[in-house]
Formats: C-alpha cells, sequence, structure tokens
C-alpha cells in the first residue's frame, strides 16, 4: 500500500492586524484579561471584500510552489472549512476553478476546527487505496463573518486565515496514522445556533454569531485531547518520547499547555501561533504547521503529531513522519 506524503506547504494571513487593545474598543475587555486567559495578542481579519475562497487560495499555491508540481497534475482537492463562500457551490469547487484544474474531485469538509485533520485522513485514505496521486488539502476560514461582535466572552477569540498542503503518494513513509472521532450530544456547547434551514429568519437576519459555553468546551478539550494522544501513540505503539514536534489546533494557550503536559514535551518542542493568529478553527493546524516548517523547526524525518478539537464535538489527530 502506499503512504501519502506532505511535499509541500502554505500558509495566508490577511493583512489587517486585530488587537487587543483593538477589542477593547469594541467590548468591555482587556488586554490582560485575553492574553492570561488565552495567550491571544492579535489575530487576522479578512477584508470586506476578501472571502474564505480569497484566502484558500493565497495558501494552496503557496503549498503547491513549495511542492514544486504542476497545478493540473493535482487530482483532489478538499477544503476544510465553516466559512464557505457560498451555500453551494463548494469552496473547494470555486477554488479548483481558481486554479484552472478540471474535472478532478473537490469537496468541503465540515468539522469546524477539526476540519483539517478531518480533511487529511480522507485524502490519506485516497492516496492509501491508490484512489489518488496528489491531493490539495486547505484549512480556510473567515471567522470574523459568524462571530458575534458584540459578545465579548467570544469575540475575543477568533481570527482569519488559511493553510494548505500538498499530499503525494509515496513509498517513503508519511502519514502514519490518522484518528477522528464527533459526538454530536454535545452539539449546543459550541454552535451558531441558526442556519440555512434552522432559524431561517435570523440566519438571514445575520445577527446570530457564534455561541459557547468556554468553560465546558475548555475542560472537555483538554480531557479529549489528552485520549487522543493516547490512542495515537499506542496504535502506533510509540512512546511520548518518540514525537519531535506538537502541532496542536490553536484555540488557546492553556489547553495546548496541557496537552504538552501530558506528553512530557517542553513547549520548544510545541508549535504555536495563538498568540498572534487567535483561533482560526479549520486553518489554524496548517498554517501552525506551515510557520514551522518555514522556519525550519520541523526538519525531514521528524516525527510530528497534529490534533485538534472544535464544534460538533468534534476531534482528532495525525501521526506524521515528515
Ligand atoms: O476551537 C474550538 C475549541 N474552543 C476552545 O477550546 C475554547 C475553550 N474555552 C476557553 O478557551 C476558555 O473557556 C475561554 C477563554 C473562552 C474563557 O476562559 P475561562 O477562564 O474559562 O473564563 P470564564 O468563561 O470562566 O469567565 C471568567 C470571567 C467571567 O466573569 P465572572 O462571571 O467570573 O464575573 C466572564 O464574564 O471572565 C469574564 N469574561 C471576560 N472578561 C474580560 C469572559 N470573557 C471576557 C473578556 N474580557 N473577553
Amino acid at each position: 500500500m502506499m503512504n501519502s506524503r506532505i511535499i509541500g506547504t502554505g500558509g495566508y494571513l490577511p493583512e489587517r492586524v486585530m488587537s487587543n487593545q483593538d477589542l477593547e474598543k469594541i467590548v468591555e475587555t482587556t488586554d490582560e484579561w485575553i492574553v492570561e486567559r488565552t495567550g491571544i495578542k492579535q489575530r487576522h481579519i479578512a477584508a470586506e471584500e476578501q472571502s474564505t475562497c480569497d484566502l484558500a487560495e493565497q495558501a494552496a499555491r503557496q503549498a503547491i510552489d513549495a511542492a514544486g508540481i504542476a497545478i493540473d497534475s493535482i487530482d483532489m482537492i478538499i477544503v476544510a472549512t465553516t466559512t464557505p463562500d457560498r451555500v453551494f457551490p463548494s469552496t473547494a469547487c470555486l477554488l479548483q476553478r481558481r486554479l484552472g484544474i478540471h474535472g478532478c474531485p473537490a469537496f468541503d469538509v465540515q468539522a469546524v476546527c477539526t476540519g483539517f485533520i478531518y480533511g487529511l485522513s480522507v485524502a490519506d485514505k485516497f492516496i492509501k487505496t491508490g484512489a489518488s496521486k496528489r491531493v490539495l488539502v486547505v484549512g480556510a476560514e473567515t471567522m470574523s463573518r459568524i462571530v458575534d461582535w458584540s459578545d465579548r466572552t467570544t469575540c475575543v477569540l477568533f481570527g482569519d486565515g488559511a493553510g494548505a498542503v500538498v499530499l503525494e503518494a509515496s513509498d517513503q513513509p508519511g502519514i502514519l496514522s490518522t484518528h477522528i472521532h464527533a459526538d454530536g450530544q454535545y452539539s449546543e456547547l459550541l454552535h451558531v445556533p441558526a442556519g440555512v434551514s434552522f432559524h431561517h429568519a435570523e440566519f438571514k437576519s445575520g445577527k446570530i454569531g457564534i455561541q459557547m459555553q468556554g468553560n465546558e468546551v475548555f475542560k472537555m478539550a483538554v480531557n479529549t485531547l489528552g485520549r487522543i494522544v493516547d490512542e495515537t501513540l499506542q496504535e502506533n505503539g510509540l512512546d511520548k518520547s518518540d514525537i519531535d514536534w506538537l502541532v496542536p489546533h490553536q484555540a488557546n494557550e492553556r489547553i495546548i499547555k496541557a496537552t504538552a503536559k501530558k506528553l512530557r514535551m517542553p513547549m520548544e518542542r510545541v508549535v504555536t501561533t495563538v498568540q498572534t493568529h487567535g483561533n482560526t478553527s479549520a486553518a489554524s493546524v496548517p498554517l501552525a504547521l506551515n510557520v514551522a516548517v518555514r522556519d525550519g523547526r520541523i526538519q525531514r524525518g521528524e516525527t510530528l503529531l497534529l490534533e485538534a478539537f472544535g464544534g460538533g464535538f468534534t476531534w482528532g489527530s495525525a501521526l506524521i513522519k515528515y
């Protein structure tokens, strides 16, 4: 059976930076509170005319350049997003058009903050079965469009951005395993309580945004991520000390530190971008991966553990020989 290897990474953050001080002018909050409770100092916000697909395209092109491949050799496109450009077609189809690719399957995955791990898992399965050879997997979000900017308990957390990888079939080790889970019974703890066919009028008014029982989500995230770390190591017969880099979902520095502690990893081996990106949902893991690949921290041959937890609840991990 073939393996799937990451042959290129890319990332894109919109130009506009919103600092905690900027937020102090919008809601009753302080830089001190946000930094102490989350680690976040700033986040990027898409320009009015920028869509999720615009962000996705930038990240995708960078990943394709890094891979050094012809765009038309991509034979599948997966976009993980909670904030698609349109109800339909999928953002993946819109991205396919931008990239000038015709005919290959293109579809979105909706698993909120775990979306990229879901996308990676699907892509890996297609490559392992021989159905695909080169898959573009993108996590892209304009979370600023679904944030309730009057709710200080959530609006300080999120940001916009996109990250991407190109996966290729290889006889060398690459993605060693992926693990994805969901439990819909917790859907009300973190959600936008309206949509196309539910509370449609409120949805159309545009007044409904992200709602979260932060404390409950926090506890569930810490416990669940601890469990998925164990599951991933166990399945691969590895020890905690075999992991070179933890590339976690960037929701809250305190959650990241709890997972690192569980892995007995010093924070120097953990990639964190939450301070400057905020929580970019499906984009957060590929953005963090891209940062650490490009600044030279992550080297070929190293073992990476990617993990995420988010609305649904959904959660997942990927163990990668980079
Ligand atoms: O990506 C998907 C997964 N998402 C997550 O994993 C997020 C999980 N949750 C969290 O990260 C944290 O729960 C938060 C950062 C959202 C909140 O931190 P917390 O330590 O759990 O705070 P809290 O919700 O218990 O609130 C503590 C206090 C409250 O005041 P009282 O009731 O103690 O008087 C809040 O009203 O902090 C208040 N508060 C704020 N104060 C200043 C809440 N938001 C703010 C704010 N600025 N922005």
